[in-house]
Order: structure tokens, then sequence, then C-alpha cells
């Protein structure tokens, strides 16, 4: 394992800011000596996420996400430590050693992007190659000429077993990387052979432009599938990869809105349509990682579906999905048995764009869709507010679930009343989760006392000196693991790579805390001292009590359950 010096991560430490890391993907408002933001790593409208440029932590007192820059950007961007600080240490212009060849783990992603990058390239060549001519004319047919090709990066995969194999090789890239990528796969015999063979190629891509992996289309009527896909890997993960992401970003950016469809070519034809924000999911169903990747980019999604049955179905279930994110959902219904890549051909590209400017809101679609069967029975209106109920239990907002609440009344002939108790009634039965989430830690004066007096030491770890009894006074194990962790002196933006699990949230969160009037270090002595006072007089009084209550119920064991008693404090965990 090769292992980045600790004095390099320090120097990256030090020389960067953590406001303008996390600045780059937050929006961050100043905040007294902190800054706040809406949170990367949940969906929430009011900021609880907080960066402490002084102790160099960020934390979210919305869902307990924290840490420190290194965290963030590993976090954020789902890369190992090692990788993290290498991409830090890489914007400040720190050099970090090499230090021997391979370093298992750490950088088999880069690995992975390489090999993929290698069969990106090769691909595209031969799709240029004179053995790339049935593809081209295959595209030709399907109407993507050369300049919509590239811009996608099309590329060719032909009917050999080795293209890739040999490229990989000729790369110096290890066949077991190329193995894990699913780019290659291993004979029973001996060797590899390719995965894509007689196939174009759609590179599938992170938001950084990096190559996740690759979606293959058959060229031929015969071959079985007609679509293969690159495999899950440590870098490509279906649930929250969009195919067409780098490209869509900035006309996401500019309409506030994106647009989500089923296939590689419709989200070509999209774009050909003159709408650049549509990606396309990569052979999966809409999942939650999904509906929170797209939440950090834009509220406004819209969904195109086949409008037969089975379409429909498909489109309620991915409403399901994006509600609880409080995406604004609308729909557009196409022809039955017509893809957005279809109607581009039929229709013409004005008229694709417009049926995408005039979506209606999704809910408005499942409520037409609930009194399709008729409403003119008192069963039939109880059924279709019934079929519409669960989904606006799904609306965050109050408002926007109340309006829609409303339209279902109108469109059922039900009383907007009584569909607003349905409403209430199915939220009640659910469980609150927000609510359970922003609960705070049930905690008594000890508790508060206790986390008062960690805070002043964690603002100046020279109080250490006069900590004492001070991690063994602790009212719970997390709250001792955090103080055994910071009387050594450490300062808490590198605890929190040492720490795990709950430690570790409740350092990032002790840590983003206001530290009014604790700058100066005598206030911080005096808070310190004092609240460990305390402290101890609480501690004290509770064991004193439980002993007394002990000693009531059995005062036969008067020796043993004293010692026992006594002993009970807590235990310290090592860090
Ligand atoms: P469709 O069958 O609707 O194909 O699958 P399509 O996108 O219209 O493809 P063309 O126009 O015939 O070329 C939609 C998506 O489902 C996945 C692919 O991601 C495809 O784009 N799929 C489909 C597979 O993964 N494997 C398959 O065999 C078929
Ligand atoms: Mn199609």
């Amino acid at each position: 394992m090769a292992r980045i010096p600790e004095d390099t991560i320090h120097a990256i430490r030090d020389r960067v800011d953590i406001v303008d890391v996390v600045g780059r993907v937050v929006g961050l408002k100043k905040a007294g000596r902190n800054w706040k933001g809406l949170c990367p790593f949940h969906d929430e409208k009011t900021p609880s996420f907080n960066v402490s440029p002084d102790r160099g932590t960020y934390h979210c007192f919305g869902c307990g996400e924290g840490g420190n820059v290194f965290g963030f950007v590993m976090q954020h961007e789902g890369l190992t430590f090692p990788e993290a600080v290498r991409s830090l240490a890489s914007d400040v212009g720190i050099e970090v050693p090499e230090s021997g060849g391979s370093d298992g783990q750490a950088g088999f992603a880069e690995q992975i992007f390489k090999a993929n990058r290698v069969a990106q390239d090769l691909y595209r060549r031969l799709l240029l190659a004179e053995e790339g001519a049935p593809a081209r004319a295959y595209l030709v047919e399907r109407g993507l000429d050369r300049g919509i090709s590239e811009h996608h990066g099309i590329g060719f995969a032909p009917d050999r077993w080795d293209t890739v194999v040999t490229a990989l090789q000729h790369a110096g890239i290890d066949a077991e990387v190329g193995e894990k990528a699913g780019l290659i796969k291993k004979r029973e015999s001996s060797g590899h052979f390719d995965m894509l063979r007689g196939r174009i190629t759609f590179p599938i891509q992170d938001p950084r432009g990096r190559i996740l992996g690759f979606g293959g289309r058959a060229i031929s009527p015969d071959q079985e599938p007609k679509y293969l896909n690159s495999p899950e890997s440590p870098v490509f993960h279906k649930r929250q990869a969009f195919y067409g992401f780098p490209m869509a970003l900035e006309p996401i950016r500019k309409r506030d809105r994106v647009v989500v469809i089923e296939g590689y070519f419709d989200a070509i034809a999209l774009a050909r349509a003159g709408v650049g924000e549509g990606v396309a999911t990569c052979g999966t169903a809409l999942t939650e990682e999904h509906a929170r990747n797209l939440r950090r980019r834009t509220r406004h999604v819209v969904l195109l579906f086949d409008g037969d049955d089975a379409g429909q179905r498909a489109m309620l279930r991915g409403l399901e999905v994006l509600l609880p994110h409080d995406l604004r959902v609308s729909a557009v219904a196409l022809p039955s048995g017509q893809d957005p890549d279809d109607l581009l051909r039929s229709e013409g590209p004005e008229a694709l764009a417009a049926r995408i400017d005039t979506a209606a809101p999704a809910l408005d679609v499942a409520i037409r869709r609930a009194i399709d069967g008729g409403v003119s029975t008192p069963w039939e209106r109880a059924d279709a507010v019934a079929a519409v109920v669960p989904l606006l239990t799904l609306v965050p907002d109050a408002v926007e679930r109340s309006e829609f609440g409303r339209r279902l009344a109108m469109a059922t002939g039900v009383q907007p009343t009584d569909v607003e108790a349905a409403i209430r009634k199915a939220r009640a039965g659910e469980d609150p989760t927000e609510a359970i989430a922003s609960r705070p830690r049930q905690r008594g004066p000890e508790h508060r006392h206790y986390e008062s007096a960690l805070q002043a030491l964690i603002a100046h770890p020279a109080l250490a000196e006069e900590a004492g009894d001070f991690v063994e006074l602790a009212p719970e194990p997390a709250l001792a693991a955090v103080a055994a962790a910071v009387v050594t002196g450490v300062p808490a933006s590198e605890l929190l790579d040492r720490l795990e699990g709950e430690p570790r949230q409740l350092l990032s969160q002790l840590a983003a805390r206001e530290t009014r009037g604790l700058e100066d270090p005598e206030v911080a002595r005096r808070a310190f001292v004092d609240t460990l006072a305390k402290v101890r007089g609480i501690a004290a009084e509770r064991e004193r009590k439980a002993l007394t209550q002990a000693l009531h119920e059995d005062p036969s064991l008067l020796d043993r359950k004293n010692t026992e008693l006594l002993n009970k404090r807590q235990r310290i965990p090592a860090v």
C-alpha cells in the first residue's frame, strides 16, 4: 500500500480552503463565523448544512453528515481517501509522491477510468476506419450524421474477439482492470475476449465527463440482445448514472429543468430537437439515487413516456420515486408505441420540442388516468380518489399538496374537504421520516453541559491539560470516544479522519456549532472548568441516587452492588 506521507496531508489541509471547495458545489452564505447552505447529501429546503472555516469542517444538522475537506470530496465525488487527497493536492499545487506502484483499492477507480478512456478512443477511431463502414451506414439510416455522432462520442466495436484486449495490453493496463471495467472477460481456457462486438458504442459518463461504462447497440437485426450494457463496476452505478449527463449540465442550468428518458437514441433525438437537457437512464428504472442526483441541479423534471398502459404505469412508478424529493414533475404521453426518437422522425424536431414545452404536471396526468373508467357512482369516485391520494401524500410541499388535492376533488366530483381528509389520514399512517431525522438528540442537562465543555476543548485544544477525569465523566460512549480523541490535543479536522460512525458524526456536529464568546482562551477555560464541575455534580448525584435505590431494593447485596455501581462509569473506547 502506497501511503501518502502525513506531512503532505497536513500541508494540503492547511492550504485548502474548505469554504472554497464546498462552495464549488453548494451555494454558501455567510452566517456568523460559519457558512450555510443546502445540504448536498440529502434533500432539504432550508439550509442546515454548515461549514466552519476556523475548524476546517462541515456538518449537516439535518442528516448528520460531516467531516473535514477530504471527507467532503470523498463523499461528494465518491473517491477514496487517497484519491480525495490527490485531487485536492492538485488543486493547490502540492506534489504528492507516488511512492510504490500499485496501491490496492486506492487507485483502482482511476485505473478503470483509464481503461475506459482507452476503449473509447479505440471505438471512436474504428467508427471512422474502413471496418466501421456498416456502423456508419447504420447511423446514417437512423438519421445521425458524422457531426452528431462525434458530439455524442459514438463509436464502433468491430465483430472481433480481441480489439479491446490488445489495446489495453498496448496501453499497459492489467487485464484485471479491463475485467472490472466490464470491457473484457476471461476465457475458460486462458486469455480474455472483448465484451462488445459488432456494436455501436455509447459512452456513459459522469457529470465530470469521466467514462463509467458503455452501452452497445446491435447493428444487425439478428444480434441478441439489442443492447448490451457494461455491468456494474467500482465506478459504474446504474442506480445513479445517466447517459448524456455532461452535455446536459449547461442546458439543465440554463432552462432549470431536466428531461428524463429511457434510451440512448432518445437522448440524442432530444438534443437534435434542441432539447439539450435530456438524460437517459441506463437500462434501469428511476431510483432514489437518480432523484437526488437530479435534485441537486434542478427541481423541474419532465418525464416522457409511451402512451400505452405499460408506459403509463412506468411513468407513475417514476413519479413515486421523484415526488418525495421535492421535485416538480411534468409528463408527456407520446403516441402509443412511439419513443422520442420515433417521434422526431415522424413529426420533426419542433413538434417534439413543443410537446415537451407544454408538458402537464404529472399529477394531473395521474388524475386523468384515475377518472378514465368513469366517476358517476360513489364507488367509482371513491376508487378514483383512492388511486391518486397515495401519490399526493408524497408531495412534501403543503400548498402544492392541497392544490392538487383540490384538482382531484374537482375531477372526481368529490367534496374537497373529503379529499383533504383522505390525504391527512394517509399521511398520518406513514412514517414521518423527515420529523425523525430532524428531531434533536435526547439530551438532559448532563449531556448539554458535557457537550459545552467539549466544544470549549475543541476550540482550545490546550485546555486538555486541565481535563483531569474529563473522559471518564462522559455520559455516553459516543461522547467518551470524542472526548478521548479531543484530549489528545489533535485538531478536530484531523480527528475526523480517525473516528468513525457516531463519534465522528458527533464531533463534526460539535465542531460546526457556533461558539459565541469562546474565542477568548480565558473565557473558554472558565467555561470548560465550570461546565465540567456541573457535570461532575450531576454525575455524583445520579450515582448516589442509583446506589440508594439499589440498596433500598436489596439491602443484602450491599457490598457487591456498591462496588459494581461505583465502577459503572463509562468505558473509554480507544481512538
Ligand atoms: P428500447 O427497447 O425502447 O430501445 O429500450 P430503444 O431505446 O428504442 O432502442 P432503439 O431505438 O431500438 O435502438 C430502451 C432502453 O432500454 C435498455 C437500453 O438502455 C435502451 O436504450 N435496453 C433495451 C437494454 O438495456 N437492453 C435491451 O436489450 C433493450
Ligand atoms: Mn427507439
